[in-house]
């Protein structure tokens, strides 16, 4: 079990908001609960995040199709699902003050394990052990709490206007499971793949990042034939692991694959396993993979009365396929990055914050600087390499504020791999010398000398 290091998270959301990676959401306003906006760094480290992610499961495989479906969906899609009837949290209220919690996060904190009671169960738990909020005042009896945004749709706010920001991405892939069979005609097994918003109303968001009202999936739905669920959910488990530790270069040894008791599964799956990473809060779930069985496939059957069945030709067999579902929490994952990086160390005798990011999802891949900022030839030679490593690299950034010294230290703490540094060197002043950089590596503060010729091959490799 990872330890809690509070005060570690606090440095990360520092920097996240000091380098423009993450800001509260509407800030100005004293800020909105469980949102949070994204800065410059922070849209390039996602950007790169769902980049890996669609290439390694949509784009280099031939069974998974990508698409992009509503946020707003026919309330019926939900009802279907069973989110309407069973997506709850349990909650319990702070008689004084009114505030809200989550009856099962007070039980554990109590010493407590909630798993598989009822409302009733933790009430009386609550009520036999004595139980009080942490403001000290009695806790009212645990009811269940619907956390779909309810929303109402066109000019007249009634029931029948109601529908729902969507909480999970999953179900508009379900619902286009026959377009995509009409329209591409795949064979079993494929899968669908999507990066989009979701939506759930926390009783208690927070820890940063790690607990929202809006975030992000990156979802795949995977057809199988029934009696081949087992190995697909295997292959995808071990890929799931594959992607953080080769793709976003998390370290293995924080990373835990954690079975999910019956009971604390999700009303639609059978077998569940959660990935589990050692953040600044513990070890706390970071992205999972459920067998979905055919429960969504048949559910909108049987509320649609469409006919979402599969037919094997060679087999002459028709069925409901089902489901593997691997799902990736995105933000989670942003923190799993941030917090997987964050290094303080001493250089030079001073104490410095870096981000040791994967090159595969540093923001930046390498920052240019002429040496002197007031030395027109230099910034003319920095600005031309930039320029040609910008054409090769895209990431690229050019940096002559302040001095040598900070600008390394911005560049160390948004994770960025090398800088690169003109210098008087490179014009020529020792002809030996012209037209090479130093290059300097921000896990080590180690500066080697490079021709500008092989500048854009060692950054990329
Ligand atoms: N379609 C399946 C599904 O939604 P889930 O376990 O409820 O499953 C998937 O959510 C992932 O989404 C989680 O593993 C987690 O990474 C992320 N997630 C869930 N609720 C979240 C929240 N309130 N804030 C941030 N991420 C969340």
């Amino acid at each position: 079990m990872a330890d809690k290091n509070p005060e570690l998270m606090e440095k990360i959301i520092s920097l996240a908001k000091r380098r423009g990676f993450v800001f509260p959401g509407s800030e100005v306003y004293g800020g909105l609960a469980g949102t949070w906006d994204y800065g410059p760094y922070g849209v390039a480290l996602a950007n790169n995040i769902k980049n890996l992610w669609w290439k390694r499961f949509v784009i280099e495989r031939e069974d998974i199709y990508g698409i992009d479906a509503a946020i707003l969906m026919n309330p019926k899609v939900w009802e279907a699902s069973g989110h309407v009837a069973g997506f709850h949290d349990p909650l319990t209220e702070d008689l004084k003050t009114k505030k809200r919690y989550r009856a099962d996060h007070i039980l554990g904190d109590n010493g407590i394990d909630p798993t598989g009671m009822t409302p009733e169960k933790m009430s009386d738990a609550i009520r036999e052990k004595g139980i009080k909020s942490p403001e000290g005042n009695p806790l009212g009896e645990v009811r269940q709490f619907n956390m779909m945004f309810k929303t109402h749709i066109g000019a007249t706010e009634d029931e029948t206007s109601i529908s729902y920001l969507r909480p999970e991405t999953a179900q508009g892939m379900f619902v286009n499971f026959k377009n995509l069979l009409d329209t591409l005609h795949p064979k079993l097994p494929f899968g669908m793949a999507q990066i989009g918003k979701a939506f759930r109303n926390e009783i208690a968001p927070g820890n940063f990042i790690f607990r929202l009202r809006e975030f992000q999936q990156m979802e795949i739905e995977y057809f199988v034939h029934p009696n081949e669920w087992r190995n697909n959910f295997d292959t995808f488990l071990a890929l799931q692991k594959d992607y953080l530790v080769n793709d976003l270069g998390l370290d293995e040894a924080r990373i835990h694959q954690v079975e999910i008791a019956p009971e604390d599964r999700a009303h639609y799956s059978k077998h569940s396993v959660d990935t589990e990473f050692d953040f600044p809060i513990g070890q706390r779930e970071l992205l999972g993979i459920a067998y979905r069985t055919d429960h969504d496939l048949k559910s909108h059957i049987e509320t649609s009365s469409v006919d979402l069945t599969y037919y094997d030709e060679e087999k002459g067999e028709r069925f409901i396929p089902h489901c593997i579902e691997p799902t990736f929490g995105f933000e989670r994952l942003i923190l799993a990055v941030l917090s997987n990086g964050y290094m303080e160390d001493e250089m030079n005798g001073e104490a410095r914050t870096f981000l040791k990011l994967s090159p595969n999802v540093a923001p930046v891949k390498a920052a240019v600087f002429p040496l002197l900022k007031n030395k027109p030839e230099l910034v003319a030679k920095a600005r031309e390499v930039y320029q040609m490593l910008k054409k090769e690299i895209l990431n690229i950034e050019f940096d002559d504020n302040g001095n040598i010294g900070k600008r390394y230290r911005r560049q160390d703490e948004i994770g960025t791999p090398y800088c690169v540094t003109i210098d008087f060197d490179t014009l020529g002043e020792n002809p030996e010398l012209k037209d090479t950089v130093t290059l300097r590596d921000r896990d080590t503060g180690e500066q080697k000398r490079v021709h500008i010729n092989d500048l854009a091959s060692l950054i990329k490799n």
